[in-house]
C-alpha cells in the first residue's frame, strides 16, 4: 500500500492526515505539538474552525522545515464570491503565518441553500481560487462537500480543474455516488470524520472485524477507506490514539469483509448535507 496520493497537478499528498474541526480549546497547542510528535504531516483546518493562528504557531515553532509538512484550509460559506474568496486566501495565509498554503479548499457548495442562484457564486469564487492557485498562494485547489451536480458546475468553466473533494465519509455513511464520480473525473477525495465521531465503535460488524485482524474499530474505519483510495482525515487529541490511527500499513481487510462494511445500513452520520438543512439528532 502507498503511503502517497497523487493529484492531478502531481502533487504528493499522505495517505492520511490530521483533522483539526473543534480543535480551538487550549488544549490545542498541546494537542497539535503531539500530532506532529506522532507523525503526521498532513494537517486540514478552516477559516471556520477558529484554529489557523494555533496551528500556524505551533507548526512554525516546530523544527519541522516548511516543505516537508503539508496543511490545508477552507474558503467559509460568508467569505464567498470573487473578491471576497481572495481576501479570505489572504486573511488565513495572515493567521497562519505562512507564505502559500499547500490545499484550498472551497468549504460548501453553497453560501446560502435557499439562494437559486447558487452556481453564480461559486463560480465567482472558483475563479478566485484559480487566480489563488495561478498566483502561487496555494498549491492546489478543491472543494468539500460537493456532489455530483455540484461538481459539474465547476468542471464546466473551469480554467483549473477540482483536484479534491473532502466529504462525510465513513462505514455506515460512504456516499457511493460522490467519491466514484469524483475519483471517475481525477479528483482524489479525502474523508471528514472517518470515525463517525465514534458514533460507530460498538457497531457489531465493525467490532466483530476489529477482533478478526487484531486492530481497533478506528483502524479498520480508516483502512476501509484507504483501500477505496479514500484519503481519512481523522482527528483525536490523544497522543495514543494518534499513534493507532497512523498505524494501518501492516493488514489489510479482506475484499469480502471491504463489501460487508460497503452494505452496512446507514449509521454515524452527523446530518449535514449541502442541499439540505441540518438534519440534528438526539
Ligand atoms: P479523542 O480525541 O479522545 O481521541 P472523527 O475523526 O470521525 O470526527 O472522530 C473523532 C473522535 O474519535 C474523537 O472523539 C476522538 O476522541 C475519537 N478517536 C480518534 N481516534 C481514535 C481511536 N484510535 N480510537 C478511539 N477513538 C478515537
Amino acid at each position: 500500500m502507498k503511503k502517497m496520493l497523487e493529484l492531478r497537478n502531481h502533487m504528493q499528498i499522505p495517505t492520511i492526515g490530521f483533522g483539526t474541526y473543534k480543535s480551538t480549546q487550549a488544549r490545542d497547542i498541546k494537542e497539535f505539538e503531539d500530532a506532529i510528535r506522532a507523525g503526521n504531516r498532513y494537517f486540514d483546518t478552516a477559516s471556520f474552525y477558529g484554529n489557523e493562528e494555533k496551528l500556524g504557531s505551533v507548526l512554525n515553532a516546530s523544527n519541522l522545515p516548511r516543505e516537508s509538512f503539508q496543511i490545508a484550509s477552507k474558503v467559509w460559506k460568508e467569505e464567498m464570491g470573487y473578491e471576497n474568496t481572495l481576501n479570505a486566501c489572504k486573511a488565513s495565509l495572515k493567521r497562519l503565518q505562512m507564505n502559500y498554503i499547500d490545499v484550498y479548499l472551497v468549504h460548501w457548495p453553497k453560501a446560502d441553500i435557499q439562494d437559486e442562484n447558487w452556481k453564480v457564486k461559486l463560480l465567482d469564487t472558483w475563479k478566485a481560487m484559480e487566480e489563488c492557485y495561478e498566483a502561487g498562494l496555494v498549491k492546489a485547489i478543491g472543494v468539500s462537500n460537493f456532489l455530483p451536480h455540484h461538481l459539474d458546475v465547476i468542471m464546466e468553466k473551469a480554467k483549473v480543474q477540482p483536484m479534491i473533494n473532502q466529504l462525510e465519509f465513513h462505514p455506515g455513511y460512504i456516499q457511493a455516488e460522490a467519491v466514484l464520480y469524483s475519483q471517475k473525473n481525477d479528483i482524489v477525495v479525502q474523508a471528514w470524520s472517518p470515525l463517525g465521531r465514534t458514533k460507530l465503535f460498538e457497531d457489531p460488524l465493525l467490532v466483530e472485524l476489529a477482533e478478526k485482524y487484531q486492530v481497533s474499530v478506528a483502524q479498520i474505519c480508516l483502512r476501509f477507506a484507504i483501500q477505496q483510495q479514500v484519503m481519512p482525515l481523522p482527528k483525536s487529541s490523544n497522543y495514543e490514539r494518534m499513534l493507532n490511527n497512523l498505524d494501518v500499513f501492516h493488514f489489510e481487510i479482506q475484499e469480502e469483509d471491504m463489501e460487508r462494511i460497503q452494505k452496512m445500513p446507514q449509521t454515524g452520520w452527523s446530518g449535514e448535507h449541502p442541499d439540505r438543512e441540518r438534519v440534528k439528532f438526539l
